[in-house]
């Protein structure tokens, strides 16, 4: 049977899965549940700031995104944890490791660095702590805090250069989608001592409007999160993997174990997950990971050292594909039904489409692939 551990830089996880810093963290209580459900390891809510200048709405702070009736994301406008720094130390952290799993605790970049290595010297302190996630990423707040801090190199180097100076243990920093791009950010993070990046915080977003009233759903900007940003993280994921040396925790959008062998192949050593807990329940982890144990088996991988970053040597760029010889849609008449989807699909005339059989047009084909991506019945190849 193949080995589910990991080792995260430098902490044994007994499996690659993590909860998120979200709502399903809020105490102790609920990450010890998480534990107890097969989580390799828990993330609390962020613990930061005193609450005067931090506080999240409580008249509603969460909407879905939906196509048609079906979730696709949600707009979350939820801040930082409201339980003191003294409940976490006192009572809350410890009664999360009853869960057993590995904790890796989440502290807010506090608006200056000083603040930052306080907090973590802080938290290091009581220890019940297994690593460190800072967490430079919060699409909501207003100043100094949060995506504020993240979508900088120099504040993000400050921040970890101080939290690094106090910790003795393993600290990931969390970024924000929020930027072009990421590459230079997490180089600086590496560079001022970070050993792992988490990618990523929520997507600050805007939740829609309610059309039957004219008034926003939610009427402040949140952090999109779910299913529908998991193409967002894996082009930060892949861009960050291939430009860094030390590993990375994936975020974003996971509800399967083919999300988490996805991020993995990308270069993920750890894959965490809120939003699927949110719709699901803590147990979903163990739908994961039996899916996961199934695929090494079939695969006939030892562990997952042999998939991590597997994919990243294919990705090129859109120029140098430019020049690779164009192919063709081919339809396997085997497999045809005559559906007809492909024929809607295609804005080249390349696809032909009567009541008794549907045909390609080579000489038109301009080599897109949206008609074999539509194919119910994967008849349509380009070659
Ligand atoms: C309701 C909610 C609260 C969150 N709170 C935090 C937080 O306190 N700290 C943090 O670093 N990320 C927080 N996040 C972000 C998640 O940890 C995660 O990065 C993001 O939701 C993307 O993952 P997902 O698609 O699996 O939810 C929160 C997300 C949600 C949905």
């Amino acid at each position: 049977m193949a080995n589910l551990r990991v080792n995260f830089a430098g902490v044994e996880f007994k499996n690659p899965l993590v909860l998120a810093s979200a709502t399903p963290g809020w105490d102790g209580e609920r990450l010890k549940q998480a534990g107890l459900a097969g989580f390799g390891a828990v993330v609390p809510k962020t613990i930061g700031p005193v609450q005067d200048w931090a506080a999240h709405p409580c008249n509603g702070r969460m909407a879905l995104v939906r196509v048609g009736n079906r979730p696709i994301g949600m707009v979350n406008m939820e801040l930082f944890t409201t339980k003191s720094r003294e409940a976490w130390i006192k009572e809350d952290l410890t009664k999360a490791k009853e869960g057993g799993a590995t904790m890796f605790v989440s502290v807010l970049a506090m608006p200056e660095p000083e603040e930052t290595a306080k907090l973590i010297e802080q938290m290091q302190d009581t220890g019940m702590v297994d690593l460190f996630e800072l967490n430079v990423s919060c699409p909501m707040p207003a100043g100094t805090v949060g995506m504020h801090i993240g979508k900088s190199a120099e504040l993000t180097y400050q921040h970890v250069k101080a939290a690094k100076s106090v910790a003795k243990l393993p600290l990931s920093v969390k970024l924000t989608p929020v930027v072009a791009d990421m590459v230079p950010i997490a180089q600086a993070a590496e560079e001022a001592g970070a050993d792992a990046i988490s990618i990523s915080n929520s997507v600050r977003s805007f939740a829609g409007v309610n059309i039957d009233t004219g008034r926003p759903i939610l009427r402040a900007y949140g952090g999109y999160s779910g299913p529908a940003i998991r193409p967002i993280i894996m082009r930060h994921l892949s861009e960050v993997a291939r430009a860094v040396k030390i590993p990375l925790s994936a975020i974003g959008g996971v509800s399967s174990w083919r999300d988490v062998i996805e991020y993995m192949m990308l270069g993920a050593t750890t894959v965490q997950m809120a939003t699927t807990v949110m719709w699901n329940g803590y147990n979903k982890v163990q739908e994961i990971l039996k899916g996961l144990e199934n695929y090494l088996d079939e695969k006939g991988y030892k562990s997952f050292d042999e998939i991590i970053g597997c994919a990243l040597p294919y990705i090129t760029t859109t120029e140098a594909l430019a020049q690779e010889p164009a192919l063709q849609a081919h339809i396997d008449e085997d497999k045809c039904t005559n559906c007809g989807i492909c024929h809607t699909k295609c804005f080249y005339d390349a696809i032909h489409w009567d009541e008794d059989r549907t045909w390609t047009k080579p000489e038109n084909c301009d080599g897109c692939g949206l008609c074999a991506a539509w194919c119910p019945q994967d008849a349509i190849t380009l070659k």
